[in-house]
């Protein structure tokens, strides 16, 4: 009876989303949608009465999706994916939306006003946007202290990324930019993310070479950074690279890994070519929809190599609760996502939320961590 109401609920919200506001938004400037849904989110977070009946009007909750993980409490697996909320300034409006978590940034050791516009199209029939941000971002000093004295009511991922300027290009000066990142957030957040995979940055993706993130990971170690650290995976990786990271993130003693990042192939069969020839050739990473497949294959790739013994964030891609329970099947503890947030609307967590459970039950499982990893055996 109970989730009928939330069903109902959820329906006529996504119902006035996807035929009323999304018309209206999806005529606006991609860039300029985002920075006024940012305010937007800013200004509903900083008053009570605003959280209490988004909150109402949003959100879900059940045992059967609550997880201890790493150590940190999550009452349910759907969080908001890096990139959003680059400045943190969703963290007090992303639990009355419903999210499990929120990952912000990904955030740089300086200010970055990232790359030139325009940077963000939205391929509309393909589901998915194309995104040459660049790390824009406010930098780790500005960002941390923003942070500092605000109280938390759900886990918070740092994403840490290399700032994005031709300064930062030698992996010594590369690993000190990370460095100051990482410094300003030890007592602030709940886990820590290494993004080595922005698509769309100076000097390209240095720390996916195992040289590098060696001399990366023993830096970040001597930190003595005391909450989990996970690593953000570029999705398309060839197998040796991946194994390698995986040796290095093992004896590392990191908690895992959230797979995956944008995709950079414009050939992948989902995106319409019509759609992706508007974007200039050499520029962006793919989400949504075409981002999926490579997604889920390197989840069930590290879950296998892994044997499950590391914790997997699977993200690219999830628009309902179907998709994301593959993902949890081939072996993702926790979700992120962005682009259904914004295909489908806000009331897409609670859907997920909503119908992980149905799934859950289903399939005779009490609560999802028993499901992590089901359609591929160790
Ligand atoms: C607008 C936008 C900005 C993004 N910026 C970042 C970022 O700063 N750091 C990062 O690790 N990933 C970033 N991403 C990638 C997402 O975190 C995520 O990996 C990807 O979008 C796939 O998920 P989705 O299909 O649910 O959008 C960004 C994605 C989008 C759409």
């Amino acid at each position: 009876m109970k989730n009928i109401f939330f069903q109902l609920r959820n329906s006529i919200i996504g119902f006035l989303y996807r035929n009323f506001f999304k018309k209206i938004l999806f005529k606006i400037d991609e860039e300029k949608i985002h920075d006024n849904i940012i305010r937007l989110g800013k200004f509903l977070g900083s008053n009570i009465l605003f959280r209490k009946t988004i909150s109402l009007s949003l959100n879900f909750s059940d045992p059967m999706l609550e997880q201890n993980i790493g150590g940190i409490f999550f009452k349910n697996p759907v969080g908001l994916a890096a990139g959003f909320d680059k400045n943190a300034e969703l963290t007090e409006i992303a639990p009355s939306l419903g999210f499990g978590f929120i990952e912000v940034g990904s955030i740089t050791g300086q200010p970055c006003s990232g790359n030139p516009k325009p940077r963000l199209w939205r391929l509309i029939k393909s589901r998915s946007i194309v995104v040459y941000y660049g790390l824009k971002n406010d930098g780790s000093e500005i960002i941390s202290k923003r942070l500092a004295t605000k109280k938390f009511k759900i886990p918070v991922g740092i994403s840490l990324a290399k700032t994005n300027s031709p300064e930062t290009i030698e992996i010594e000066k590369g690993i000190k930019d990370y460095l100051k990142a990482a410094q300003s957030f030890l007592n602030i957040g709940d886990y820590l993310t290494i993004n080595i995979s922005c698509p769309n940055a100076f000097g390209g993706q240095p720390f996916t070479d195992s040289y590098s993130l060696n001399l990366l990971l023993q830096e970040i170690k001597g930190l003595n950074i005391k909450k989990p650290i996970f690593l953000k995976m570029p999705p398309d990786l060839p197998p040796e690279k991946v194994d390698k990271i995986i040796e290095l993130a093992d004896g590392y003693r990191l908690a895992g890994f959230i797979c995956a990042n944008l995709i950079k192939n414009r050939n992948n069969p989902k995106i319409i070519p019509e759609e992706i020839s508007r974007v200039p050739e050499e520029l962006g990473g793919i989400s949504g929809r075409p981002a999926e497949e490579t997604a889920n294959n390197l989840i069930a790739y590290i879950y296998q190599k892994t044997k499950g013994e590391k914790i997997i964030i699977g993200c690219g891609g999830i628009f309902n609760a179907l998709d994301a329970y593959k993902k949890i099947r081939l072996g993702a503890s926790l979700l992120q996502l962005i682009t259904g947030l914004i295909f489908e609307g806000p009331q897409i967590i609670s859907q997920i939320n909503l119908g992980l459970c149905r799934l859950l039950k289903k399939d005779g499982f009490k609560n999802i961590s028993e499901a992590v990893g089901a359609d591929n055996s160790l």
